[in-house]
């Protein structure tokens, strides 16, 4: 059976909401150079892609003051032409990446913010006010803002995040994400690769009856990239349920060649364009740039559409005016070299995938860029028109593959049971020196292997065995320099404390210590050094005497498991340990296997050095972190002091209205001449008061002015009201008057038809008298205090106060219901036996709860 979209949907939501206390949000992002799209998966929630506050379900990926206002999306790319310098868009740019490549001298070609190298050697912005931000934090801001519109949603906050990234990210640009991520506030719950994505929700809504390959191509903004993916129906071996299995066969990429550089190319057009017609270089202008580069975007989606285009730009440049007719002949004239970079990813992840076009069902065109007339052009000639998926909205299906992605790791979601097999995109090597150095040979050898190959399954671990008597070193690099700029090196692992271990070993009676090294290539896509151990085979023969007597039980190592996705917190939780035996000697205990197991490993330390670009450390983070939160924190103090500020203002000119009132308004009838004139003058006093300076006081200050102004008000309001809620509270208390009367007009027929008839009756004498007593209280005071009522006027506080009234018909009618509520007393039973005494009993409750009644009163 086919799975529809929603039938699958509906049994998400509701399968979670069973448990709704163990499930928390998982946020998924797409962080596109152009776009962020977002989508939450919480139980109660429908599983959609989030909006953002004006309903729009992406967001442009910018960032800018506007003086002192930050500005999120739409709003800061659209003041990039006022505020070039201040106005920051296409930061995936500069994710992760050295400030020594080609980034920077790239990056001003396409935006005019100033570029800095950073203390860690990557790349930060500097704001024409000075305040300098890295690349990271900008990126912060923008997951901060889309967390924050999460958490308006889920109404709860959200920790958990799921990043879409390119294939190809390294480990510095990996660690940027996360970095940023955490900057954020957002702990990386995965990244997950975007081609490998989109096979997710690709396939969440299909069955495979047979393997299908599919070609998931990807033009986005700042590259492109072909991911060709195996994708299978099957039941799992043990349970027999059915799984899905998406197996990551072959990527392909071009990590230059995507939508903005096709901008850049018609920018250049226009810029040519504008100095041939005004011989003014507007290169030199900021703004002029700014502005062409926006007109260059409003362009290329003109000409997707149409084969020519008019640029105008209002005083574009030296208040000068820009017109210029674009053919798209002459737009992809200026793209031509560009076509091959668009199509050779397919052939590349074709060839990693040892497939040819035969092998695939279809190509899933996404990114924004695989709609380009030229782009399209070029792929569809590469891979023929039937090849093509129709009727697949790929839009969106990265950020929602990997919200699914997110969901099926967090386990906490009933989702169809998928299984995802990623690869890596870079050969890893692994070096170290043959051998310590000694006098004789004071040059060690240095051995470097490829551990994991391009094309290595993420989420796999390899084993290393060195024999060494002494701490050493692992260098983990990649084998060559994967883009311009970028470092080989991706850190050193020192591993700590082996000749002691090898010490405790020998005592032991160990043969032939080693020393183990795993390194794991994570789901991620991290590769850390995960665990170092001296290990020696005991036999049992082999242990020493005293050794063997010693031990007993609760000998266990307390190496603890390594679960950061990075590198850099691996020192701080591989734990050193060697087993010490606490328990006193048991001569007769029997070692068993196990427990020479654990005694023929010791965990060793392993701390990673990063020479090259290395990742925030912890502080780092923490110190982004409370940047991000006191700007933040700013804001929100100056929009509620904005709002003090509004409302103070909006309240003197409702007061003002009410001052001027005709004679015959709620307020002039509620109040007195005195009264109108303390708040006449206090008006006045705080009016005075704001134009001296009152406009920039402090929240509190201008709370407090309104609180004055309200004291002085609030009993003309509180008239009106009682004004207005008399009539209905008195009819209120005379139904309850009225009722209770008729009550007892019943209730003492039918006692004296009772007492008649010879059967209990439901009340005493004295209750129906006590009732009637309140009720002639309540009758006398209701009716003094609404005479008293009558002569009062209308600007003279009220004799007799609605929420007492409220409060004594409820006494009353409490009273009332008490007794009314009242069961009929069970007739008198024969005696069933025993002494006689059950009729007594039968009645005993009855009497304590009528007693119970009484005191009440
Ligand atoms: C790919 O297609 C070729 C030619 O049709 C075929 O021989 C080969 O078995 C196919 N490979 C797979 C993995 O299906
Ligand atoms: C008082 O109650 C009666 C009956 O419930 C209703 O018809 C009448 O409009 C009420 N009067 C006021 C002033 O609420
Ligand atoms: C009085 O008795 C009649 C007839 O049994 C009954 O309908 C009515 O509810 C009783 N009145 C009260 C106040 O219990």
């Amino acid at each position: 059976m086919r799975w529809t979209l929603t039938s699958f949907l509906a049994l998400l939501v509701l399968s979670c909401s069973l448990w709704q206390s163990a499930c928390a949000s998982v946020l998924a992002i797409d962080y596109g150079s152009d776009w962020i799209k977002a989508s939450l998966m919480k139980p109660g929630v429908p599983f959609d892609v989030l909006l953002n506050k004006d309903s729009k379900r992406k967001i442009q990926s910018s960032v800018a003051w506007k003086k002192d206002d930050r500005l999120f999306g739409g709003d800061a790319a659209n003041i990039a032409a006022r505020f070039p310098t201040d106005s920051f868009s296409s930061l995936k740019y500069l994710q992760g990446v050295p400030y020594d490549s080609k980034a920077p001298a790239f990056f001003a070609t396409i935006s005019q913010a100033e570029l800095h190298e950073t203390a860690r050697g990557t790349i930060g912005v500097t704001r024409s006010d000075g305040t300098q931000w890295a690349a990271e934090e900008l990126i912060a801001m923008q997951l901060g803002y889309v967390k924050a519109l999460a958490e308006a949603l889920a109404g709860e906050p959200v920790h958990d995040a799921v990043l879409a990234v390119p294939p190809f990210y390294t480990q510095f640009e990996r660690d940027a994400v996360a970095d940023a991520l955490a900057i954020a506030g957002l702990r990386t719950l995965a990244l997950v690769n975007d081609g490998t994505a989109v096979a997710v929700n690709y396939a969440m809504t299909r069955a495979f009856a047979a393997p299908e390959y599919h070609v998931i191509y990807d033009a986005g903004a700042s590259a492109t990239r072909a991911t060709v993916v195996r994708l299978e129906s099957t039941l799992d071996p043990q349970s027999k349920a059915p799984v899905t299995q998406i197996e990551v066969k072959g990527v392909g990429y071009d990590r230059n060649t995507g939508g903005t550089e096709l901008d850049r190319r018609l920018h250049e057009v226009l810029v040519d364009a504008f100095i041939a017609k005004h011989k003014r270089d507007v290169r030199t202008d900021k703004r002029g740039m700014a502005k062409l580069w926006k007109e260059a975007g409003r362009v290329k989606t003109i000409l997707s559409a149409n084969s020519e285009a008019v640029a105008t730009v209002e005083s574009a440049a030296f208040d000068l005016d820009f017109k210029a007719k674009v053919t798209r002949a002459q737009f992809e004239k200026a793209c031509a070299d560009l076509k091959g970079g668009f199509v050779q990813p397919i052939w590349d992840a074709l060839a990693q995938a040892d497939l040819t076009l035969d092998n695939i069902t279809s190509v899933i065109l996404t990114g924004g860029s695989s709609r380009t007339p030229m782009v399209q052009a070029a792929v569809r000639a590469a891979v023929g028109e039937d090849l093509i998926a129709q009727n697949v909205n790929a839009d969106e299906a990265a950020v929602l593959g990997a919200a699914l992605y997110g969901a099926s790791l967090s386990r906490q979601f009933k989702t169809k049971d998928i299984r995802v097999s990623d690869i890596s995109m870079h050969d890893i090597q692994v070096s170290y020196f043959s051998s310590p150095p000694s006098d004789a040979a004071p040059t060690p050898r240095t051995i470097s292997s490829v551990l994991f190959p391009a094309g290595s399954k993420l989420g796999s671990k390899k084993t290393l065995t060195f024999r060494r008597g002494e701490d050493f070193s692992l260098w983990l690099d990649y084998t060559k320099v994967i883009s311009p700029g970028f470092p080989r090196e991706l850190f050193e692992a020192r591993v700590e404390g082996v000749a002691e271990a090898l010490g405790t070993l020998a005592e032991r009676g160990a043969v032939d210590p080693v020393v183990k090294v795993t390194v794991a290539l994570s789901e991620s896509g991290f590769v850390a050094v995960k665990e170092a151990v001296a290990y020696g085979e005991i036999k049992e023969e082999s242990l020493t005497g005293k050794l063997k007597s010693l031990f007993g039980v609760g000998t266990s190592s307390t190496e603890e498991e390594v679960d950061s996705q990075t590198p850099s917190t691996t020192d701080e939780t591989a734990a050193e340990s060697s087993p010490v035996a606490t328990t006193p000697p048991k001569k007769e205990k029997k070692v068993s296997a196990k427990d020479l197991e654990e005694l023929s490993t010791i965990a060793l330390n392993v701390k990673t050095v990063f020479s090259s670009l290395p990742p925030y450390t912890v502080e780092e983070k923490k110190a982004s972190r409370e940047r991000l939160r006191s700007i933040d924190a700013q804001e929100a103090a100056k929009v509620m002091r904005e709002e003090a500020l509004n409302t103070l203002e909006t309240y003197l000119y409702r007061l003002r209205d009410n001052l001027d009132d005709g004679a015959q308004s709620p307020f002039q009838k509620c109040s007195t001449a005195v009264e109108r004139k303390a708040i006449a003058e206090k008006l006045a006093e705080t009016r005075e008061w704001l134009n001296d300076g009152g406009e920039s006081a402090e929240t509190t200050e201008l709370w407090q002015k309104r609180h004055a102004l309200e004291a002085l008000e609030r009993p003309i309001t509180y008239r009106y009201t009682e004004i207005q809620e008399f009539p209905a509270t008195l009819n209120s208390s005379q139904k309850w008057n009225w009722a209770t009367r008729v009550f007892l007009t019943d209730a003492r027929a039918n006692m004296t038809a009772d007492a008649a008839a010879g059967v209990p009756s439901k009340w005493t004498a004295e209750e129906l008298d006590g009732l009637e007593e309140a009720l002639k209280e309540h009758e006398v005071w209701l009716n003094e205090g609404v005479e008293k009522q009558k002569r009062t006027g209308m600007n003279e506080n009220p004799a007799i106060a609605t929420a007492e009234m409220k409060a004594r018909a409820g006494r009353l009618e409490q009273h009332l219901q008490r007794l009314v509520k009242r069961k009929a007393p069970k007739p008198p039973k024969k005696a069933k036996g025993k002494n006689g005494k059950s009729k007594e009993s039968g009645e005993e409750p009855e009497g304590t709860e009528r007693r119970k009644g009484h005191d009440e009163l």
